[in-house]
């Protein structure tokens, strides 16, 4: 087996994850501390959000220089010790590679500014202007930021505009240039060559831009350019000589790709073995279950969804990118989207019980499990007011839609309430000391006020402990080449509220059934029946199998059955 499928990823923003020297501002050596409680969990991968230098306009995916760490965060040997420390505990490293652009600070950028015949002009993507009825310089094009705007910025020396898909501090890199690539693979390689297992690539699948960059949808108002940059076949092509030229030159390199609307034909042709290209890649059609067309700030919905649709999101990725010999990474909860047990659980009266059952369920199905910091004790949203929000998306779009989409500024409040990033990026609860013990000091951000009872040191001291059941499911999870690279196969597909599904190979069977919703309800094992179903793991207690079984709100069951070829 491939020894990616079997690791457990755990994901750290550095930022909130632990202040070691109450600045408010977690940093290296935080995590250093940690590295012990995440090993007991048996945690095995660390997935590093960008800690370079950076401007903090997208807290650290505004890179300034890929080859220095960001101060507030330590120094280069925090980094080296980190990286040390972790190995001794059997944890490997990977780093966030954010190769579709560099902050307008990085010194590419800064040389690319100083003259249209600068060697640098090409690593970006310039274009002149073009001129409104009365004669004034307009953007290129249509085309509208990820992060709500015109995606182009003056460059008041010139009178170019160069391009910025997220902010626009986020300059858009020309992969078309072959120095550019050249310059991310190197920095690639300084960082594989000091130890790290690989990378986690921020929005590589638009990375390539069509040529001419011609007007986006109608070509009229700002529009997104998903036909002109997400997954154009050059993305597959610069992604297959990365491998050819980096990655296939260190042994299990670790890669897993985000991109924006990734389809699951492209996900299969960037992940599937015989491509050579990554690993694996998220998919984030369940992030964004109940949204309109427009994404997560499209509340023409009402954000309202069911367990049905859901359930049919999960498995039709599932199945076909199954059938495709592809490989996701599958996640509840990141830094980019609310916490997992606020948006698909439930975070009042079944807390603790449907943050298990979607632990159950991310640790369960085909692909490589990552983990979000504090997911693993229930953390939940938090009600930020505006003065509150840290993150530029939220303060940007509260302003489109207002002004774009015309929203009363109340329900434009609501709508980034709903789903603003921030929720993910509160400090990590670490006790019920003030600040959660994540500092001595105030944080950068608002600590969520139920830290009071949300908390690790609180956690462990329980019987049943959500920690404890991650670090079963995860134990189980390890020594298991069923639940690591087996297959997935449905069962009682058409259930309204339980997921159930069986994952195996030819020496073991497990079955997963989970109730995702807040009635108790009977589920229909019959076509899995067989007499040697043993309980493994159940959240209301040790439950015996029955072909109907009744389950409770939230439970979640895992059963096995030995096959015949090892009993032999
Ligand atoms: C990815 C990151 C997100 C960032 C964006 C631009 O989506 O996860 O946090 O803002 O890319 O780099
Ligand atoms: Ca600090």
């Amino acid at each position: 087996m491939e020894s990616f499928k079997n690791r457990i990823v755990y994901q750290i923003w550095p930022r909130s994850f632990k202040d070691s020297n109450d600045d408010g501002i977690g940093d290296l050596q935080g995590v250093i501390s940690k590295l012990d409680y995440l090993k007991d969990i048996g945690i095995d991968t660390l997935w590093l959000s960008p800690v370079y230098a950076t401007g903090n306009k997208d807290y650290g995916y505004d890179i300034d220089d890929y080859y220095k760490i960001n101060p507030e965060y330590g120094t280069m040997g925090d980094f080296d010790e980190l990286l040390k420390q972790a190995k001794e505990r059997g944890i490997a490293i990977i780093m966030d590679l954010v190769a579709n652009h560099t902050s307008d600070q990085h010194v590419w950028f800064k040389e690319a500014l100083k003259s249209k015949d600068s060697p640098y002009r090409d690593y970006y993507i310039f274009k002149e202007g073009k001129r409104d009825r009365k004669g004034r310089s307009v953007p290129p094009n249509n085309w509208l930021s990820a992060f709500g705007g015109s995606a182009w910025q003056r460059d008041e020396k010139s009178g170019e505009y160069y391009l910025t898909i997220f902010t626009p501090n986020q300059c858009d890199l020309n992969w078309a240039n072959r120095k550019v690539r050249e310059g991310i693979y190197e920095i690639m390689r300084f960082w594989l060559d000091k130890g790290i297992l690989g990378f986690r690539m921020d929005v590589i699948n638009t990375i390539a831009k069509a040529d001419g960059l011609p007007p986006a949808g109608k070509g009229k108002k700002l529009d997104f350019p998903f036909e002109h940059i997400v997954s154009l076949p050059k993305s597959h092509e610069y992604l297959k000589e990365m491998h050819e030229e980096v990655l296939s030159h260190y042994e299990n390199a670790f890669t897993v790709g985000e991109g924006m609307v990734t389809s699951i034909t492209d996900l299969i042709r960037y992940t599937a073995p015989e491509e050579k290209k990554l690993n694996m890649m998220f998919q984030f059609d369940l992030h964004l279950i109940g949204c309109g067309p427009l994404g997560k700030f499209d509340f023409r919905k009402g954000y309202l969804w069911n367990t049905k649709e859901l359930k049919d999101i999960i498995f039709n990725w599932q199945l076909k990118v199954q059938e495709g010999n592809g490989w996701l990474g599958n996640f509840m909860s990141n830094h980019d989207q609310p916490r997992q047990v606020s948006r698909f659980g439930n975070d009042r009266h079944f807390r603790r019980k449907s943050a298990k059952a979607l632990a159950l369920l991310n640790m369960t199905l085909r692909g490589t499990p990552f983990l979000y910091q504090g997911e693993e004790i229930g953390m939940t949203n938090c009600q930020l007011e505006i003065d509150e929000w840290r993150d530029f998306e939220a303060i940007n779009d509260f302003k489109v839609l207002q002004e774009m989409m015309h929203l009363p500024e109340f329900v434009a409040k609501k709508v980034i309430q709903k789903m603003t990033r921030d929720h993910a990026r509160t400090p990590m609860q670490w006790s019920r000391k003030e600040y959660a013990g994540f500092s001595n000091t105030l944080p950068w951000i608002k600590v969520n006020p139920n830290y009071t009872y949300i908390n690790v040191e609180d956690e462990l001291k329980k019987e049943n402990s959500l920690i404890g059941f991650y670090r079963q499911i995860i134990a189980i999870r390890k020594n298991s080449s069923a639940l690591s690279s087996g297959v997935i196969i449905p069962v009682d597909r058409d259930h309204p509220q339980v997921i159930s599904y069986l994952r195996e190979n030819q020496n073991e069977s497990f079955l997963v059934v989970i109730n995702l919703s807040e009635k108790k309800t009977k589920v229909n094992l019959e076509e899995v029946m067989t007499s040697e179903w043993r309980a493994v793991l159940g959240t209301y207690g040790s439950r015996e199998y029955d072909s109907t079984l009744s389950v409770h709100p939230y439970e979640a069951l895992l059963f096995r059955r030995v096959k015949s070829i090892e009993k032999i």
